[in-house]
């Protein structure tokens, strides 16, 4: 098996998980995201709660329908044998990541760190939208190796979520700092990996996911 059906199988194994573990999280462990929220002290505005619920459903919802729709989009078989669906697939991502950035529009101002993190998730929001436009751009001018780069940069971003978590239990567990500064700098780092991975997956050639 090549590196790239290698890479392409970690990368939807990694994807299917995150999908799964992220909708038990809000079906069955935590559906009232206790263990977050119990991290929001001293916001500068009183988090308006049945309204964040709501939004960070539609927002959870949609990312775990980019997620799928991404990993799928970067299979060579359903590409040369369903173009259609890889088309129609791909406005399925555009639409889902455009939801997930609106919704993390309104959630950004409540976020966990205060105003740092909330300017984090903004330049977050800018940044994927203009990678995406950038993809779809791309393959509107039929350049596809650049199409399949760009959406490489676009779909890291689906890992936003356990990045950022990933990354503050490390500045919680390793460096002792306390939660909302290990999250805003878990957000920062977050944004500084998830640009930094797939610009070395294409410089080292490693982009037949
Ligand atoms: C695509 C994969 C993503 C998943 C599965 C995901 C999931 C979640 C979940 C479950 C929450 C609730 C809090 C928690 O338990 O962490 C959340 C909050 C949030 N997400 Fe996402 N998210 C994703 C991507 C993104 C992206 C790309 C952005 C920004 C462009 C974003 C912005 C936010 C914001 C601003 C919050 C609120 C944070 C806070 O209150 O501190 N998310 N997300």
């Amino acid at each position: 098996m090549g590196k790239g059906r290698i890479a392409y199988k970690l990368v939807a194994c990694a994807s299917i998980m995150l999908i799964l573990y992220t909708l038990a999280n809000i079906l069955f462990i935590d559906p009232e995201f206790k263990e977050f929220l119990r991290h929001k002290t001293g916001l500068r505005r009183p988090l308006p709660l049945p309204a964040w619920f709501n939004v960070v459903y539609v927002h959870v919802a949609f990312a775990c329908i980019a997620m799928a729709a991404g990993v799928l989009n970067f299979s060579k078989r359903l590409l040369h044998r369903y173009r259609q669906f890889h088309r129609i697939n791909g406005y399925v991502y555009m639409a889902s990541v455009i939801v997930v950035v609106l919704s993390s529009g309104y959630l950004a101002p409540y976020a966990t760190g205060g105003r740092i993190s909330s300017v984090g998730f903004n330049v977050l929001n800018i940044v994927w939208l203009l990678i995406t436009a950038k993809a779809f751009i791309e393959i509107k001018n039929k350049r596809i190796t650049s199409h399949k780069h760009w959406m490489i940069r676009s779909y890291a971003f689906c890992f936003t979520n356990v990045c950022i978590h990933l990354l503050t239990a490390v500045y919680v567990g390793g460096f002792g700092l306390n939660y909302p500064v290990s999250y805003t700098l878990g957000l920062y780092s977050a944004i500084a990996l998830l640009l930094a991975v797939p610009q070395l997956l294409i410089r080292f050639g490693r982009t037949q996911l």
